[in-house]
């Protein structure tokens, strides 16, 4: 049911002013470099998340010499999102005819994962760039998550004011351990809950994709502290080095997922069209423990495909996407290319999209 029934998009990028009733299952946008197919699937990201999947600067979505961008979207259980922008305003929310704030209650209602060329960020990119997966992951299954999250970003942000200033009076710091230790633990513990889940969901598809490697592959979450110690007495036994750096150094802000080949990290040893696969099988997993956990079914934007996948990576990428049963749009641009690797009897709905507009 969380299936996108209706698409409005009007002004963002090249894209004019289009409808489409995208097919519950597999929907192919296919044309030409430049057509608008990605800005498509940015315009559904952006709607849903409040975020572009390929420039943090929203403003460059407005078409140029256009007001205000549009995107409208209808679920097939009935959920009704708008999203407007005009250059140099704040983003308008609109979730069944009210004003919202913030994406929170569209995400969990419209939950997206991409494929693309910056999901090799998820290998190459900073530890950020995976707690940030992960946290995805946990947002969506563990309802507390997010207040706790902000809570210890809220409490390091204090912390590190009175670390910079040199407050000489420590009391003030340690006031805000207590509160930074309980709500770490918890985001710590919703972590390590997830990641138990996610890692064997990854093995199986992992073991589909690449089984010669899978074998030898392993998944460490660290949690950004020494395990066998409480938060709030390491935070004390690093107050020294807190005050050196002006930062706090331990925490939840701190931790890591990292794969590991037989001994040495992954990004050390595999190629890079192993570790392509490696992170497709990442965000597969990811969509698969929020299917079986929430009984959500999770919608992936896939961004050229055949640029990123041989043949043979594509044929089982798309029968995994298919045996996920949740909403697919896939860019192309040579519809051969996605076609010809569809299992059989995916129900498909096909776009030609030419100059910002869907041809007929
Ligand atoms: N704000 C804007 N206003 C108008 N056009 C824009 C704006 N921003 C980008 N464009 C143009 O929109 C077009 C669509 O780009 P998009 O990335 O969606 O194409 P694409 O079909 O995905 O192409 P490719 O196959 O090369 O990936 C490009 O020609 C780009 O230059
Ligand atoms: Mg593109």
């Amino acid at each position: 049911m969380t299936a996108i029934s209706k698409l409005h998009v009007r002004a963002v990028r090249n894209i004019g002013d289009i409808s489409i009733l995208p097919n519950s299952g597999f929907n192919l946008l296919h044309g030409s470099n430049g057509s608008g197919k990605t800005s498509i699937l940015e315009s559904i990201h952006v709607l849903a998340s409040g975020k572009s999947f390929r420039s943090n600067k929203l403003d460059l979505l407005v078409q140029h010499g256009a007001n205000e961008t549009l995107v409208f979207a209808e679920l097939a259980s009935g959920h009704k999102f708008g999203f407007s922008k005009s250059a140099k305003t704040v983003p308008q929310l609109k979730l069944d005819g009210d004003s919202v704030k913030n994406w929170e209650s569209i995400a969990r209602l419209l939950p997206l994962l991409v494929l693309d060329s910056s999901t090799f960020q998820l290998a190459d990119g900073g530890p950020q760039v995976r707690r940030s997966f992960l946290d995805w992951g946990v947002f969506h299954v563990e309802p507390g998550f997010l207040a706790n999250w902000r809570n210890v970003k809220r409490c390091i942000a204090q912390r590190n004011l009175l670390l910079k200033s040199r407050a000489s009076d420590t009391s003030q710091i340690s006031a805000w351990d207590e509160e930074f230790g309980h709500c770490a633990e918890y985001v710590d513990e919703s972590r390590k809950k997830y990641v138990s889940l996610f890692s064997p969901i990854f093995n199986e598809i992992y073991t589909r994709l690449a089984p010669l490697i899978a074998e030898n592959l392993s998944l460490s979450y660290s949690r950004g502290w020494d395990e066998s110690k409480r938060l709030s007495d390491v935070l004390v036994e690093n107050q020294n080095i807190d005050f050196k750096y002006g930062a706090t150094q331990a925490g939840p802000h701190r931790a890591e997922l990292i794969y590991r080949f037989g001994k040495d990290k992954a990004t050390d040893v595999l190629s890079r069209g192993q570790l392509k696969v490696l992170v497709i099988a990442m965000k597969l997993a990811q969509g698969k423990l929020l299917n079986s956990l929430s009984n959500q079914c999770c919608t992936f934007l896939v961004d050229d495909l055949a640029a990123e996948l041989d043949s043979a990576n594509r044929i089982a990428v798309l029968a995994l996407l298919h045996s996920m049963g949740g909403q697919v749009f896939a860019t192309a641009v040579d519809r051969l290319d996605v076609e010809s690797c569809l299992p059989d009897g995916v129900s498909q709905a096909t776009f030609h999209v030419e100059r910002g507009i869907i041809k007929a």
